[in-house]
């Protein structure tokens, strides 16, 4: 799915925000490549072939949600055999390829040996890379998403030698260590020390929210591939933008309108209903999630009245009725940018 020679975005799998239905809506928005899911956690037994079915409805679709977004399903766990044997059992009901979470900062899985807490032993990275790439055939892909470490930034030179000597097709890193969480800076010249040394395509990863920190980190890490979370929440035609940007090494401004969120809004609901019914209670959150980030890093500016609302149907009505432009998400480029 990662060609060397052709950049790629990627959206990043966010648990809580980036389930199918979103994966949906993004396939719909443009500009992403392929998509990560959300983390499906392996503990002691072997998950039934349902449960990874509802995580991953886009399996029975090829791997491709019905808009047509590769997806790539994201597993976590600490044990190699488990992992290899959902892994495989992954690929049976079509997945296309596997990444394996190693960034995970949540205390409850770090706790019980999954995510973050294996940046503290490098083989043990090596070994789930390993017993992973061994279970599936060659042609489907196995990646690892890291952090730079646990509490240290140098500890990515041997994860991520690990990772590869496993026989990851490609690493995704997230210039932060476990300790940070999301907090600043995030170090995007450890990716490109990575990127220098091992010969497979490395993912950066971390605050990208405009193209000019997508010029900086390219600049940076030397990647030519790159991995948006919060910012494509936070503006959702940036991926579109920012994968023009990559593909043609300039950017001309569009001018074509402030950020239609009544319409965003109306298609998550519809996806949810037509992929995830059961979520629909929850869809109003959803959309105070996604919302919040365009409001703190966009330039969505209705927040406290959509944080006012008890509904989805209500926030739908006040978007409707304020027809809220977000003036500057999605626009705030207004020069042509040189790669
Ligand atoms: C709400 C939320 C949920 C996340 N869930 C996952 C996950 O399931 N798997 C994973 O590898 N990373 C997860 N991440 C990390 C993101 O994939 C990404 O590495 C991180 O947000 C940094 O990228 P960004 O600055 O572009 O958002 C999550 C991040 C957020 C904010």
């Amino acid at each position: 799915m990662i060609d060397a020679d052709r950049p790629a975005v990627i959206l990043a799998p966010m648990e809580g925000v980036t389930d199918a239905p979103m994966r949906a809506l993004q396939g719909e928005l443009g500009g992403f490549h392929f998509a990560v899911t959300e983390y499906f956690r392996i503990n002691q037994s072997r998950p039934g072939t349902k449960a990874l079915g509802r995580h991953m409805p886009e399996l029975s679709n090829q791997g491709r949600s019905v808009t047509g977004l590769p997806v790539q399903m994201q597993l976590l766990g600490g044990d190699p055999d488990r992992l290899a044997q959902a892994a495989e059992m992954a690929y049976r009901l079509g997945a296309w390829g596997i990444d394996l979470n190693f960034g995970c900062p949540a205390a409850t899985v770090n706790r019980h040996d999954g995510g973050a807490t294996l940046l503290k032993y490098p083989h043990r990275i090596r070994d789930i890379v390993r017993a992973v790439r061994q279970a599936l055939p060659a042609a489907i892909r196995v990646s690892a998403k890291l952090r730079l470490g646990w509490d240290d930034l140098a500890a990515i030179d041997t994860n991520a030698d690990m990772a590869a000597e496993g026989g990851a097709s490609w690493l995704t890193i997230h210039a932060r260590t476990r300790m940070q969480g999301y907090a600043p800076p995030v170090y995007w010249t450890r990716i490109a020390q990575v990127r220098r040394r091992l010969g497979i395509p490395i993912i950066a990863n971390g605050d990208i929210w405009t193209l000019d920190d997508l010029r900086r980190c390219r600049d940076e890490t030397g990647c030519q591939h790159f991995m948006l979370g919060r910012g494509a929440l936070a503006d959702p035609f940036f991926p579109r933008r920012a994968a023009r940007f990559l593909a043609m090494g300039r950017f001309e401004v569009e001018e074509s309108g402030p950020i239609d969120w009544h319409a965003l809004m109306t298609r998550l609901v519809f996806w949810t209903q037509r992929l995830e019914p059961r979520a629909l209670p929850r869809v109003g959150l959803r959309m105070k999630q996604w919302l919040r980030y365009a409001a703190v890093h966009g330039g969505f500016a209705e927040f406290e009245a959509v944080k006012r609302c008890r509904s989805a149907d209500e926030i739908l009505e006040l978007l409707r009725a304020r027809a809220v432009p977000s003036k500057g998400v999605g626009y705030a480029e207004t020069q042509v940018m040189r790669a």
